[in-house]
């Protein structure tokens, strides 16, 4: 499978991305294996890796001492680091912090604010496979709470990050908004006025509704609710 760090290697190769974004770091298993950028920033409130790792990192890539590292909730960090961001575009965010509906969007028009002109976002768990991937839970934890005992969970939480797919599209034609088929769905926003007619089933969802859609809606309209394309034809390789 294409994952999140190769398509993500793949656009720092293809564009100039000086300043690399990552909201939601966790261990640095996508973090730590990103290639190329010249300035990484990570934000996590509990970052999940040791000093020992961050050291070892260094030594194995010692172009990256630049790195920094912000240990807070994206809103705190996009609240008390104006300046920090207005000197230091941004090129390319990867967006996998809160997976809920609200936390995404808000991350997303956050990271608009500060991302360059060509700059691209990619945010992951935009297509989940089922509804209880999908379920809007709270957090992780709630989510573990809600399905550690159900015998068909995947142990995989993408909550309901799709339905921000959805509010972008129907509300933002400055932005071409289209989704990854690979890795949970990798959804990419640019600052691209979108060349597409919304597809009919548009017509129907308000923004009010938004927030209440069912994953039975998401996996009916699929294709046209969240833009899908072949990880083949966006690497040009089909
Ligand atoms: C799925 S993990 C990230 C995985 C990582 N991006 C990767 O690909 O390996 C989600 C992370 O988001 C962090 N997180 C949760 N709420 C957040 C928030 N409000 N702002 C930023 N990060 C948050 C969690 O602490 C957790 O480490």
């Amino acid at each position: 499978m294409i994952t999140r760090v190769d398509v993500l290697n793949y656009l720092i190769k293809v564009n100039d991305v000086k300043n690399y974004l990552e909201i939601g770091v966790n261990r640095g298993k996508c973090f730590f294996n990103i290639k190329g950028a010249k300035q990484r920033i990570a934000v996590d409130p509990y970052f999940n890796f040791s000093f020992i790792k961050k050291i070892r990192y260094l030594v194995k890539n010692p172009h990256n001492f630049k790195n920094k590292y912000f240990e807070m909730t994206s809103d705190r960090f996009f609240d008390s680091h104006h300046k920090f961001l207005k000197n230091n575009p941004i090129n390319l965010t990867f967006i996998d912090g809160l997976h809920t509906f609200s936390q995404s969007l808000k991350d997303t028009l956050n990271s608009l604010k500060y991302l360059s002109d060509q700059g691209i976002i990619i945010l992951h768990d935009c297509n989940p496979q089922d509804k209880i991937a999908a379920f809007p839970a709270s957090n992780i934890e709630d989510a573990r709470i809600k399905f550690s005992s159900h015998k068909s969970w995947k142990n995989i939480w993408n909550g309901d990050v799709w339905k921000t797919i959805v509010f972008l599209r129907k509300n933002h034609p400055e932005l071409t908004v289209s989704v990854l088929d690979t890795d949970h769905g990798l959804g990419v926003v640019k600052k691209i006025p979108t060349q597409e007619v919304l597809p009919t089933v548009f017509d129907s969802i308000s923004n009010e509704d938004i927030p209440q859609l069912e994953y039975s809606f998401l996996a009916s309209h699929r294709k046209e609710l969240l833009n899908l394309v072949p990880i083949e034809i966006f690497l040009g390789k089909e």
